[in-house]
């Protein structure tokens, strides 16, 4: 049987990991703020493909949140999700208190770049140094051989990869797709604020994408493309913060659809913010 372990500290984590390595038995962690969910469960699943041990770390950083009542309404279901990584034969559980991650006198802040001052960069100021931040600490203290991501949040696994690459952490990070509900939404931990007549509107997201998907031939420019899912999600009754066609690796907008383009949505349904992309290669 499964014994999942707690580890609550990054010295708890750090020592755990230090006796696995020594034994010469890999390490994955999958990095979430809980409110665990079937797309969670498929990163699980994918690290323990990789390797023979699973960490899930479990926590809300406030630092990547740039409005208070967003953090203070994140949905925390700690003991939910323990028994759910328990159930999925997780090894580890590593969830740290604010103070155990952030102590008295903490100032450190990593600033990842241009990859991230762009889209949710714009919308969401300071976001994503507080993930570069959380993202190393996480990475220092349990040491994993790998580290999975959901391609859900596509700018901050392009965020991360730069990161581990510029500080030459010893760490692959590794991507997993999005997983959607039978409608097409995408799974986060978000959707749970949505009220029925917002979750029904939502659904317009992967309904765009899936027209504009149909519609990328050649002949299709990327602006004609942002302008019919901008449109598609506004007919919805959604609000866009941005439609973006971008390359995938430097997420700078592209004036013609290629192998790289990626197409990048972030909207609001009534007062829930979600995010949703997709690749969007050209067809004809
Ligand atoms: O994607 C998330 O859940 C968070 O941004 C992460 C990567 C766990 C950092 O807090």
């Amino acid at each position: 049987m499964n014994s999942l372990l707690r580890l609550s500290t990054p010295s708890d984590a750090h020592r755990w990991s230090d006796e696995r390595r020594r034994d010469g038995q890999s390490i994955g962690l999958v990095p979430t703020m809980g409110a665990l969910h079937r797309g969670h469960a498929t990163l699980i699943e994918r690290s323990q493909a990789l390797c023979d041990h699973t960490v899930v770390s479990i926590f809300v950083n406030p630092t990547q949140f740039n409005r208070s009542d967003d953090f203070d309404l994140y949905p925390r279901t700690l003991d939910v999700d323990i028994a759910l990584c328990d159930s999925l034969g997780v090894n580890a559980v590593y969830a740290p208190t604010v103070d155990a991650m952030y102590p008295e006198g903490f100032e450190t802040s990593i600033d990842p770049g241009s990859l991230a001052h762009r889209w949710e960069g714009e919308h969401r100021p300071g976001h994503f140094a507080g993930v570069a931040t959380v993202v190393t600490k996480l990475l220092t203290a349990v040491q994993p051989h790998i580290a999975v991501f959901g391609e859900k949040d596509f700018q901050q696994l392009a965020v991360i990869q730069h990161v581990v690459r510029d500080l030459g952490l010893p760490v692959t990070v590794v991507g997993e797709p999005t997983v959607r509900e039978d409608d097409g939404l995408a799974m986060s931990s978000r959707n749970i604020h949505l009220a029925s007549d917002a979750r029904a509107q939502a659904t317009s997201i992967k309904q765009a994408i899936d027209r504009a998907l149909d519609r990328s031939t050649s002949t299709d420019s990327p602006s004609d493309i942002v302008e019919q899912v901008t449109n598609d999600i506004q007919r919805s009754g959604g609000t866009v913060d941005y439609v973006a066609v971008v390359d995938r690796l430097t997420l700078e907008p592209v004036t013609d659809l290629n192998s790289d383009t990626r197409l990048l949505v972030a909207a609001w349904f009534g007062g829930v913010r979600l995010i949703d992309n997709v690749a969007l290669a050209a067809t004809e």
